[in-house]
């Protein structure tokens, strides 16, 4: 069964094609990124805009990359939200009237989840996991991106629960938020990995708020920490942009293993789902490898192509919804 996937939430106007839930066929992302990057952050009005001249040319590029046409969809899915209205409307409406168009059943997917879909597909970039064993249910799901930060318990796929989320800025938006006080550029998440790795160091120390007992983040105290620490050391020359990466980016990388890993406790689970494009930085990875090995928790990251915003998450989660929903008729039918 091949699904088109639909992605338009955010920067990116996206189109993919899996096969069976699993396979991508094919993956085609195009992001207005470049435009954004001069307001240090992406401005609804350019990315739509983009949206509309692009999304017909990027769902064909998809179709002739798989070495399909439009014959061989046998539905579609698409992000409804969360994301930017304007652009989420570009992919809804495309969606909706290919559907209609094409008669084809069309599923309507939540970006957020679909993220920890990422998980279950098998990319040109991962083919070597074609016969590695598929994450095992339920698991405890964790989304870091550049608008979420949230903790899931995930029993199958249509029974998704949020028990804990930031209470303010998202893991992703706190990585572009200090890196723009370091004058990194946008999205900072990458420059602050790259730097961080050469920071190590003792001297320089924050902290992120814990919120004991519970599954929510909250990173606004760490922005504000760095900000102030910034504006009383940076003339002394005493410390690098180096060391200041590392060490609020180790504090941060800190809470989202430790609030995981607890869950992963309480909820009695030995599989971790990590999606979302901070899910791509190179500490949390390896802290959250290692600690999770020690729990005995199996922890699973997408390959880093798939980390970012992409439709074939969508795609592969929308076949699920299909299935069940096919499921469904024909017992409602009996
Ligand atoms: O999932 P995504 O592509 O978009 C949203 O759905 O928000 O995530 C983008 C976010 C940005 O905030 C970016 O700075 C962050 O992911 N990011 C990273 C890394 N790569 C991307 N953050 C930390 N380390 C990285 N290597
Ligand atoms: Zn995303």
């Amino acid at each position: 069964m091949n699904i088109l996937g639909i992605e338009t939430s955010c920067d990116e106007t996206a189109a993919s094609i899996v096969c069976n839930g699993r396979r991508i066929l094919s993956n085609i992302v195009s992001s207005s990124l470049n435009e954004h990057k001069k307001y240090g952050g992406i401005v609804p009005e350019i990315a739509s805009r983009r949206q509309m001249e692009l999304i017909n040319s990027v769902v064909k590029k998809a179709l002739s990359e798989g070495k399909l046409t439009l014959k061989d969809i046998d539905g579609i899915a698409v992000t409804v939200s969360p994301g930017l209205i304007g652009s989420l409307l570009v992919g809804l409406s495309f969606a909706r009237a290919l559907s209609f168009a094409l008669k084809r059943p069309l599923v309507e997917v939540n970006h957020i989840q679909a993220h920890l879909y990422a998980n279950f597909l098998v990319s040109a970039d991962n083919r070597q996991n074609k016969n590695t064993t598929l994450p095992r249910l339920p698991a405890v799901g964790l989304v870091v991106s550049g608008g979420h930060s949230s903790l899931f318990y995930l029993k199958n796929f249509s029974d998704c629960q949020r028990l804990g989320a930031t209470l303010d800025d998202a893991a992703g938006e706190t990585f572009d938020k200090v890196a723009r006080m370091l004058n990194l550029g946008y999205p900072g998440g990458p420059m602050i990995d790259r730097l961080a790795a050469t920071g190590k160091n003792n001297r320089v120390n924050f902290s992120c708020a814990q919120i004991p007992e519970s599954a929510d983040f909250s990173f606004s105290g760490i922005k504000t920490a760095v900000w102030y620490y910034l504006r009383d050391h940076w003339d002394k020359k005493k410390v690098s942009v180096n060391m200041v990466a590392y060490a609020f980016q180790k504090s941060v990388v800190s809470v989202l293993v430790k609030k995981s890993l607890a869950l992963c406790q309480k909820k009695n689970v030995k599989t971790l789902l990590v999606g979302g494009g901070v899910a791509a930085n190179s500490a949390l990875r390896d802290s959250l490898w290692r600690a999770a090995r020690e729990q005995n928790i199996k922890v699973f990251f997408p390959p880093l192509t798939l980390c970012l915003d992409n439709a074939a998450m969508i795609a592969g989660l929308g076949y699920h919804f299909l299935k069940i929903n096919a499921h469904q008729r024909k017992e409602g039918g009996n």
